[in-house]
């Protein structure tokens, strides 16, 4: 699957073309308002390059949550229409809901960007089902289908996998820039290659260290994880040695020995990966280690670096704000899709517009 070739965006030419694009705006909402919009952000790119290269019409489809195909308000992308609009002044931005069958979508001229509602709002979309997204198609006149949601990438959903059957389809470039960053810590990653691991499900962790065990150096392991006991007796893996209590004498932050030691690693590597925080980062005191590390890996300018994991990616976003100085080479916008792709396993979206 990784060694699989991908059109890209950059391959068609989309000048007046109608083009459906996949986004992942399956977005954490708070009182109906976006918090946290990396995802969105991370289409702008693809978004920007179809306007620049004169698309006619830009139809953004996506789910948010798990609505079981009934209609949820309070799972409806309104919110982030409304972010949209905020990130694109510049544009006229129409939302809409899904097209009843045979329905055609009507929307003026000068509306460039379209969002039509969260698809998952009909249960064909996670059934795969070539009708629903086929309603959809035709109903927006759609030339061209742009995968660019790599979030949802491991899911075979009539907007991820049927749909590819319908249009000529291509990867959008944020699919096509976590891919080739993915695909190259597994195929050919600059050494020493460092992993490190944090958070709290040693299940979710292991199988991402028995698969580095071959590709990376060295191996840390901190967060609850390492708290908890976590053990090893092999060499690559380092496993945090002291923690910061609360008066409890609950272990919720890796200690300075452990950390100090992450840095020296840091400082040697030339690539680096990390997903799962090293201690409980939600309470500022316990987000030493994390901060650190964050900070350490986003100043490093000689080395590939990667973050991923939900919590992992929204702390290092949140400190970016306050940062500009730190830069990644990625903060994956794929939760499951990354930790399934550097697995090795198939990604149906990702076969689905491959060859
Ligand atoms: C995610 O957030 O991991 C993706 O949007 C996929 O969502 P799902 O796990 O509900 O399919």
């Amino acid at each position: 699957m990784n060694n699989t070739f991908m059109k890209t965006i950059k391959d068609v030419d989309v000048k007046d073309k109608t083009i459906l694009v996949r986004v992942d705006y399956n977005v954490p909402l708070k009182n109906s308002k976006v918090e946290n919009d990396l995802r969105i952000r991370a289409s702008l790119p693809t978004i920007n390059y179809l306007l620049d290269h004169g698309a006619k019409k830009i139809i953004l489809i996506s789910h948010l949550g798990r609505p079981e195909g009934k209609i949820t308000p309070e799972l409806s992308l309104s919110p982030i229409a409304n972010t949209l609009c905020k990130l694109l002044p510049h544009q006229k931005i129409g939302f809409y809901p899904l097209p009843t069958p045979g329905e055609k979508l009507k929307t003026p001229a000068d509306e460039k960007i379209v969002l039509l509602e969260n698809l998952r709002f009909d249960p064909g979309e996670e059934q795969n089902s070539l009708d629903f997204i086929k309603n959809i198609v035709t109903a927006t006149d759609a030339d061209i289908f742009i995968q660019d949601g790599f979030a949802v990438i491991h899911r075979a959903h009539a907007s991820t996998d049927a749909i590819t059957t319908l249009l000529p389809s291509y990867a959008g470039l944020l699919v096509e820039k976590e891919v080739e960053n993915l695909k190259k810590i597994l195929q050919n990653p600059d050494s020493p290659v460092l992993l490190i691991i944090g958070g709290s499900k040693v299940e979710d962790k292991q199988p991402l260290i028995d698969k580095f065990i071959k590709i990376a150096d060295q191996i840390i392991v901190g967060g609850k994880i390492a708290a908890d006991g976590y053990m090893s007796t092999n060499k690559k893996i380092y496993v945090a040695e002291d923690f910061d209590e609360n008066s409890e004498g609950a272990k919720l932050d890796i200690g300075p020995l452990s950390t100090g030691k992450i840095a020296s690693f840091i400082t040697d590597a030339k690539t680096i990966i990390w997903n799962g925080l090293l201690g409980y980062a939600e309470d500022p005191t316990y987000a030493t280690a994390s901060t650190i590390t964050a900070e350490l890996i986003g100043e490093k300018k000689d080395a590939t670096t990667i973050i991923c994991g939900g919590d992992t990616t929204g702390f290092v976003e949140n400190l970016m704000e306050n940062h500009p100085s730190l830069s990644y080479s990625l903060v994956s916008t794929g939760g499951g899709a990354a930790l399934e792709f550097l697995l090795g396993k198939d990604l149906p979206g990702l076969k689905a517009i491959s060859s």
